[in-house]
């Protein structure tokens, strides 16, 4: 399997502190069958800012001492980056911040909100000939209320990672049902494991997996952590992509109408 959101480069973000802890993480996730790791700091103006180099001089450091100990894992660079008005130009700071420099990279929203205009801005990106990835948008209280919003953005392009621990339940049950209907709606691309540590919230995607195979059948699930992944780390495009979606059109059509009527008065 190949994860394409992890938090393992040490001293960077929130992840790990010690190259001791990093390791701990990468034996956890080739024992549970994830062979490379793409490691995605985050990346946000003010809080977690490194240039691009740092991120390879990480990476580096951490192959390393993974070759030493003769592990079954590698590691390859990236980011999470938070949406911004200055993405733009972060996504293209030394060619670094994508997932392994391809055109594919993580865009990540707060939690609680998005920014309005959030899809057009997300859009503009595949107009330069670049493809955001939401990050875990099954965790965005937002994305919750408006599947319908999710569902037209995946449609036209973007998108979207849920990850492993929404999909077993570990963020709650609201969570953990919207990841459900984001894998049964065919608007899911890839499961990453948004791991920080090697307990807590562990670089793992076999149990979620395993879920996921049961919902949407084995092949399927399996397109999810290798193949679609392989895809992106490789910088190749992705087959035609036709979400089904199970919300009823003219219900969305008349809440719009309802949102002007508000916006009007
Ligand atoms: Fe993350």
């Amino acid at each position: 399997m190949i994860d394409i959101h992890c938090h393992i480069l040490p001293g960077l973000d929130d992840g790990p502190e010690t190259l001791g802890e990093a390791m701990e993480m990468c034996r956890r996730a080739a024992a549970d069958g994830v062979r490379t790791i793409v490691a995605t700091p985050h990346f946000k103006p003010g809080t977690y800012e490194y240039a691009g180099a740092d991120i390879l001089a990480a990476a580096a450091a951490l192959g390393e001492a993974i070759e030493k100990e003769g592990l079954d894992v590698r590691i390859i660079p990236g980011a999470e980056i938070a949406v911004s008005p200055e993405m733009k130009d972060y996504v293209k700071r030394g060619g670094c911040l994508t997932l392994n420099r391809s055109r594919y990279f993580l865009a990540e929203f707060h939690p609680l909100s998005v920014p309005s205009r959030w899809d057009a801005f997300l859009e503009s990106f595949l107009d330069a000939g670049l493809r955001p990835i939401i990050a875990h948008p099954e965790r965005n209280y937002w994305f919750i209320k408006h599947r319908e919003a999710l569902s037209a953005a995946v449609q036209r392009g973007i998108m979207v990672q849920i990850t492993a621990m929404s999909i077993t339940g570990g963020f709650g049950p609201e969570t953990r049902d919207f990841s459900a209907y984001l894998l049964k709606n065919n608007l899911v691309h890839a499961i990453g494991s948004d791991g920080h540590s090697a307990d807590l919230r562990p670089p793992m995607l076999s149990a979620a997996a395993a879920i996921a195979a049961n919902l949407i059948g084995a092949e399927r699930a399996a397109a999810l952590t290798t193949t679609i992944p392989q895809s992106i780390i490789e910088d190749r495009p992705l087959p035609d992509w036709e979400p089904e979606i199970d919300f009823d059109p003219m219900e969305y059509k008349e809440r719009n109408w309802f949102r002007r009527l508000i916006r009007s008065i």
